[in-house]
């Protein structure tokens, strides 16, 4: 790659919005004012989600401890759970943060994230209310935590009826895009998108976070987050929930020809890009941006100037939607590709996992011949458990069977 040097316009169209580039905050802590806001745009995001806004009068209130993580063997924290409600600001505070926060950046695109209970006055309204003052609104239909038992958020996208009517109630009155952001915590998205395509979505933002319980605590044993001794299903958030963010992206661009705002443990511009090729113009980031600051943005733009430029691409549409094409069912797979595995002897350090596995999860096919680990290509299966578990990059590879055969 060539670093910092490419200089590729990242400026991407968007349900009917010119963003400067494709990176956004979600809606979540690192949009919880327009001041924290007015920073990350100071460090170069391209637009903002607000944290989620509720109807005039309506008072939240949040619990202490509300968050718990998951580490890696050095104690780093990579997962995140929470059980945050939506703002505690008022939409007074909210609609004066908008106004200052879109005339020091004209160039900026500003969402305000809206959730009601399900009725049409109370999305109406809030609509009405907000919408001279941003460029977009998205409806949270996602929270899975402590709104979906009040008939909000979650509960609302996990039923298409109740969907196509709130989306519909919105679109009404609406004089902006209205982004409909989904959750993965059903059985099937299909329906729910269509649902929300037919009442006039203009554009989908997935995902939410998954519902979870992050851990147990061992000494008291009690589910986390805990809050005095006592745990709820929190919202599972960071690289964990990428492959799922991934799947349900592809799925959405699967039914429907509107616009994708991808957010799900995306952390570098690599996994921008993995969004991007399975249908996503856009991208929303919240758990890496709560981990490491404002700052990621700064490598997120230069790695995607880079990758564009190294391969060619003109802009960040190039990509959208480019993985679909290979994207099948199971039984269209080419199921005469065979292949067996090799292992790199001047690569390999002999630590012995591969044999492990293969022997106890695998088809015993690794010998240790004379000193190093050896496959029996009339023995391997193909799976390529071997290459997964191997901490060299290169050392097992796949090669044909014949090949291998006669080898
Ligand atoms: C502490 C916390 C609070 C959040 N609050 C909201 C919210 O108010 N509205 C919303 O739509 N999503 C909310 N989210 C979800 C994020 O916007 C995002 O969809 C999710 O965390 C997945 O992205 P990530 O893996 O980059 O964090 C919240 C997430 C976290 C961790």
């Amino acid at each position: 790659m060539s670093g910092e040097q490419a200089n590729r316009d990242l400026s991407v169209k968007f349900a009917g919005l010119t963003f400067p580039n494709p990176f956004i905050l979600s809606s979540a802590p690192p949009t919880t004012n327009g001041e924290m806001i007015r920073r990350a745009f100071q460090a170069g995001w391209g637009g903002a989600v607000s944290k989620t806004l509720n109807p005039e009068g309506v008072v939240i209130r949040d619990v202490t401890p509300r968050l718990a993580t998951m580490r890696d063997a050095r104690g780093a924290a990579f997962a995140l759970g929470n059980i945050e409600l939506t703002t505690k600001r008022t939409l007074g505070e909210w609609v004066r943060d908008f106004d200052a926060l879109k005339e020091e950046f004209p160039d900026r695109i500003i969402i305000a994230s809206l959730m009601a209970e399900t009725s049409r006055q109370a999305w109406q309204d809030i609509t009405r209310r907000v919408q001279g003052h941003v460029d977009a609104v998205e409806l949270n239909l996602s929270c899975p935590h402590g709104m979906p038992e009040k008939g909000m958020g979650m509960a609302v996208g996990q039923d298409p009826a109740i969907t196509e009517a709130v989306v519909g109630w919105v679109k009404e009155v609406a004089t902006v895009p209205v982004l409909v952001k989904l959750t993965a915590n059903v059985t099937d998205l299909a329906p729910i998108v269509e649902a929300a395509e037919r009442a006039g979505a203009d554009a989908f933002v997935a995902i939410n976070t998954v519902s979870a319980i992050m851990g147990v605590d061992l000494d008291t044993l009690t589910p986390l987050p805990a809050v005095k001794g006592r745990g709820t299903f929190c919202g599972y958030s960071g690289p964990g929930i990428k492959p799922i963010g991934l799947r349900c992206v592809a799925q959405i661009a699967q039914v429907t020809a509107r616009p994708i705002s991808a957010v799900g443990g995306i952390e570098t511009w690599q996994d921008a890009v993995e969004y991007m090729a399975v249908g996503a113009s856009t991208v929303q980031l919240c758990t890496a941006v709560m981990f490491r600051g404002y700052r990621i943005v700064r490598r997120l733009r230069s790695g995607l100037s880079s990758y564009l430029q190294d391969k060619g691409f003109a802009q960040v549409e190039d990509i959208v939607g480019k993985a679909l094409g290979a994207l099948t069912a199971h039984e269209e797979l080419d199921f005469d590709h065979r292949v067996v595995y090799r292992i790199d002897e001047e690569r390999c350090t002999d630590c012995g996992i591969c044999i492990t596995s293969c022997r106890d999860a695998g088809y015993s096919a690794i010998d240790r011949r004379p000193d190093r680990p050896q496959i029996d290509p009339q023995r391997c299966d193909g799976c390529s458990l071997c290459q997964q578990v191997c901490p060299v990059e290169g050392c097992v590879t796949p090669v044909e069977e014949t090949r291998a055969a006669t080898a």
